[in-house]
């Protein structure tokens, strides 16, 4: 496939020059930015917040909060007393350092004051995405042993409190929250705005999040105090954030780039964060972007590729000039994609490739390097990537492998929640094995081939399906595309696309023979899917991946394991 080559423009970035930056990088100078370098104690919500009130940027707005066409506004003195007051009820509620303290609620600006008063106590939170179903949420509250949970009267019958006997308390926002619990307004109105913070060492838990594994089971990731050095510099090097900046992360909390990237990474770097409410619409998107003025933008391809698929001309009703940085994340950003948005906005959208385990950015594409369409771009200073075999041997440039980390970057996960032999899992020796399958060319630059286990093997050829899937949605027939490896007597495995199509186009048996000749005529004749399969939508988890475990399941009629991350909208 031709690589288009995107030049990097911003020589005003904030890291200009990507080997000086990575030459004279040590994670110690950086930790001098926060508190623990003087007194040896910090807490996050100090340095994302309170910190700034008491440098003088108190009146600084944290926080622009969007529902339709109403927004709501706070500085950042305003997010600070409003979390000491929500800090203050978990302390009346007998909430205590290390507790786990799960937030239930659908975004808003008390999620924001929950969550920040939670870690302003010292207690570990656990956010759950508002579409949790019941398994889920029990899941979770059981794996954890949570003692506290703050949630909205609509999501409280999704919580099955009788069989939960370590929840002690239940917090309940909504002016209607019944009495036998604790009423989050109520107690917000009454709770005093100063609190004295809880002072934690480095390696004191900040966050817990599960994810689903492969085998199903969904897996809690801890990541420590100390994950805050990463997130502050990869939000300042990649996310490129300076004092002017409006940052909007399209990412719900429930999930680790909102908070690493919603949360942490933007108010560590004292930026004027927004956050939308609501579902997503083109319409209600690209009104988001224009009204707040936003200037850096950080969102998923599968969000791009739906903002691709509406009308052409709805993004011309909009005044989108105050944007001058576009992030993504989730899964593989295919060359279309950027093509788009240099057509459509005039910037570059830089790819970035972490995971939840690794907490903050490694792979990404920085604002002053030239960016390889397709290609996730290269390791941030300080971090030392490489592709190993399974028996984690490095391999040269351009040989496919494991994708692995060398462990011990800031933010990386601590602990898989009660299961030590899971965490030991990923490693071989010193090496972070991440589940994916990539190679590294001549220049430095990573490219993604898929999850490991999806890589398909066909007549002998090793086929990575997001080289196809990227063909596949160059079709101007195709709006999402998700390949599989399916089981085949004679060629081991046959390449299976199953498609959504764009609207206007009708699913023909013309149409897929079409398909496949353009896979063939523009990729290769091993790498066009023997077979089609055309779907109104494909499963997708919330950061936007095609769940390729859940087609391969629907191919061979077996469960398809753990959904509960599963996007259902
Ligand atoms: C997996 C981690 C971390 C944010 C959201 C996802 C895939 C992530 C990319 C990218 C290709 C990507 C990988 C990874 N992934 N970013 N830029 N290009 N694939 O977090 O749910 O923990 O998933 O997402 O397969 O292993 P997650």
């Amino acid at each position: 496939m031709k690589v288009e080559l995107y030049e990097a423009t911003d020589q005003h970035a904030n890291m200009p020059n990507y080997e000086a930056a990575k030459e004279n990088f040590s994670w110690e100078e950086i930790e001098k930015e926060f508190s623990w370098y003087e007194t040896g104690k910090v807490n996050m919500a100090y340095e994302a917040i309170d910190k700034h009130v008491d440098e003088g940027y108190g009146d600084k707005i944290a926080l622009h909060y969007k529902l339709n066409d109403d927004i709501q506004s706070f500085t950042f003195k305003e997010m600070k007393e409003n979390s000491n007051k929500a800090a203050n009820i978990l302390k009346d509620a007998g909430v205590k350092k290390g507790d786990r303290v799960f937030i239930f609620m659908a975004r808003s600006p008390e999620l924001y004051f929950a969550l920040l008063g939670a870690l302003k106590i010292g207690a570990v939170v656990g956010p759950l995405f508002e579409a949790f179903m019941e398994k889920a949420v029990k899941d979770r509250l059981e794996n954890s042993e949570a003692s506290t949970i703050i949630t909205t009267t609509e999501l409280l019958p999704r919580i099955p409190v009788d069989d939960l006997p370590d929840l002690k308390n239940i917090i309940v926002t909504g002016d209607d929250a019944e009495d036998q619990y604790t009423n989050f307004n109520k107690e917000m109105e009454k709770a005093s705005k100063e609190f004295d913070i809880e002072w934690l060492d480095k390696e004191d838990g900040l966050i817990l999040h599960y994810t689903s594994g492969s085998t199903g089971q969904p897996k809690g990731v801890l990541h420590a105090q100390y994950a805050m050095v990463q997130q502050y510099i990869s939000g300042k090097y990649v996310l490129d954030l300076k004092e002017d900046d409006v940052y909007w992360c399209t990412a719900d909390p429930g999930w680790v780039t909102g908070t690493s990237y919603g949360i942490f990474a933007p108010w560590l770097n004292r930026t004027t964060n927004v956050i939308v409410g609501g579902r997503f619409s083109a319409e209600s998107w690209y009104s988001a972007l224009e009204q707040l003025k936003v200037t850096v933008w950080y969102s998923a391809p599968t969000a791009f590729r739906m903002l691709m698929g509406s009308s052409d001309n709805v993004v011309e009703k909009y005044d989108l000039s105050s944007l001058r940085h576009i992030l993504s994340v989730g899964e593989p950003l295919n060359p279309e994609v950027v093509k788009w948005g240099m057509e459509v906005f005039n910037l570059r959208i830089h790819d970035t490739w972490w995971m939840t385990e690794t907490g903050a950015h490694m792979i990404v594409n920085f604002p002053s390097v030239d960016i390889k369409g397709g290609s996730m771009g290269k390791p941030l200073p300080g971090i030392k990537a490489t592709i190993v075999d399974d028996q984690g041997n490095e391999l040269p440039p351009n040989r496919m492998g494991n994708l692995a980390l060398k462990a011990g970057w800031p933010a990386m996960m601590r602990e898989i929640w009660k299961n030590k032999p899971k965490y030991d899992s990923y490693f071989i020796g010193d090496w972070y094995i991440s589940g994916d399958s990539a190679y590294r060319d001549e220049d430095g630059y990573f490219w993604f081939q898929g999850r490991v286990d999806d890589v398909i093997m066909t007549a002998g050829e090793r086929v990575g399906p997001f080289e196809i899937e990227s063909k596949l949605v160059e079709h101007e027939a195709v709006q999402e595309a998700g390949v599989i490896g399916k089981p085949d007597p004679v060629r081991g495995e046959i390449v299976k696309a199953f498609i959504a199509l764009r609207s206007g186009y009708e699913p023909t048996d013309d149409l897929k023979e079409e398909i496949r000749v353009f896979v063939k005529n523009g990729l290769a004749a091993h790498a066009a899917p023997k077979e089609i399969e055309f779907k109104d939508s494909l499963p997708k988890t919330r950061s936007g991946k095609i769940m390729r475990r859940v087609l391969k399941a629907w191919e061979l009629d077996l469960p398809a394991g753990d959904l509960s991350s599963m996007d259902d909208d």
